[in-house]
């Protein structure tokens, strides 16, 4: 089938450059000699995260139970849930996830006393013991315990309650990835996370209480974690890029991140052209997230983007270019790629203008 087509709005993906920007982090982290956890709520696909695991990459992130519900009923058998859980419903459907796949590992990440009580107490009624993963305060003041006291009392909790296994820590910087300028994005990450590793060796250390795995990183600050003592990185959005992330800059170049290439894109159609400067596509808000901007036109550099509500979008024309065509497809390249792909059912794998594979979107809303 050819793009053409599409009932649009679609969410197309460039198969192969989605495969080389696969294969090129896997050889960075490789040469990092890091493990790479791929964060798989860019593409909430197990397909795609097994593509990951075959490249070498050792199990996988999701964000959310319901989505390491999808991955387990994929196949995935080693899965790291980066996002503490809360109340009854969801300790009981980690407690199936361990019934139903036995064979498989599941790390849960937690950062208060509550959820090991909670989910030591489910796990001790249900015979089984769940690994726990603390995320520690590492500048995003999202979750995380704060280094010091409440984090040595949250390790011993794990280790002196039945039930539960502690495994290591989840140090995320997420407030960094964006950071314009390699040196200064690392720079950044690194001292983010001196004091933890300070810690580590002086307290946890000598107390017997270092963490076997030290989970964190993404696609903006993974380089900066060479020799410090994280042993896994969770990056995901390097997988499709977006014009947000491509903006970075890179080792080589201060405003532009060439690592990996934008693969995710929108195909829209023009549906109206009321005036020369004004034409309308059929892609709103309610497929291209705008969270982080609006998305830029592929291969038109004059043609801007603005919104025109749920379901327009705006394309404004410089005086003098030439009138688009009523039906005439256009490219979007998203600002983010997670939040866009969280729109659509399916993604269409293409090569030129030949959709190749369809993938679909089986963790999608799965926020649960
Ligand atoms: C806990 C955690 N780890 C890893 C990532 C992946 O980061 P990125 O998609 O920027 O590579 C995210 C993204 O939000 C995250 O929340």
């Amino acid at each position: 089938m050819d793009i053409t087509q599409l009932p649009t709005p679609a969410l197309i993906v460039d198969f192969d450059k989605m495969k080389n920007n696969l294969r090129e982090m896997q050889q960075r982290i490789d040469a990092l000699e890091l493990k790479l956890r791929p964060h798989t709520k860019a593409h909430k696909n197990p397909a795609i995260a097994q593509m990951q695991i075959d490249a070498g990459a050792q199990g996988i992130c999701t964000a959310k139970l319901g989505e390491a519900e999808v991955m387990a009923a994929g196949g995935i058998n080693d899965i790291l849930i980066t996002t503490p859980i809360a109340g009854k419903n969801k300790i009981q459907r980690l407690v199936k996830l361990y019934q139903q796949y036995p064979d498989y590992r599941f790390i849960q990440v937690i950062d208060h006393q509550q959820h090991v009580i909670d989910i030591a107490q489910a796990a001790t009624e249900a015979g089984i013991c769940i690994e726990l993963m603390i995320e520690v305060e590492s500048g995003q003041q999202r979750c995380g315990v704060e280094i010091g006291n409440d984090l040595v009392s949250l390790i011993e909790a794990i280790n002196y309650s039945d039930g539960v296994s502690y495994v290591g820590l989840q140090a995320y910087s997420g407030h960094l990835q964006h950071i314009k300028g390699y040196q200064e994005r690392n720079t950044q990450a690194r001292t983010v996370v001196e004091d933890l590793f300070n810690y580590i060796n002086t307290v946890l250390k000598p107390k017997g209480l270092a963490p076997d795995i030290i989970s964190g990183g993404g696609t903006g600050t993974y380089a900066a974690y060479q020799g410090l003592g994280f042993s896994e990185i969770q990056a995901g959005s390097y997988l499709f890029m977006d014009t947000t992330y491509q903006a970075i800059g890179d080792e080589n170049n201060q405003d532009q991140n060439n690592q990996f290439d934008v693969a995710l894109k929108v195909l829209s159609t023009v549906i109206s052209h009321p005036t020369p400067q004004r034409a309308v596509i059929d892609a709103g808000m309610k497929c291209l997230s705008i969270d982080l901007g609006m998305p830029k036109v592929e291969g038109d550099s004059t043609l801007s983007y603005k919104t025109g509500g749920d379901e327009h979008g705006i394309i404004n024309l410089l005086d003098g270019h030439e009138p688009l065509q009523i039906g005439q497809q256009l490219i979007l390249l998203p600002s983010h790629c997670d939040t866009t792909l969280n729109n659509f059912d399916t993604l269409y794998a293409i090569r030129g203008t030949e959709v190749i594979e369809q993938f679909p979107i089986l963790g999608r809303g799965r926020s649960d």
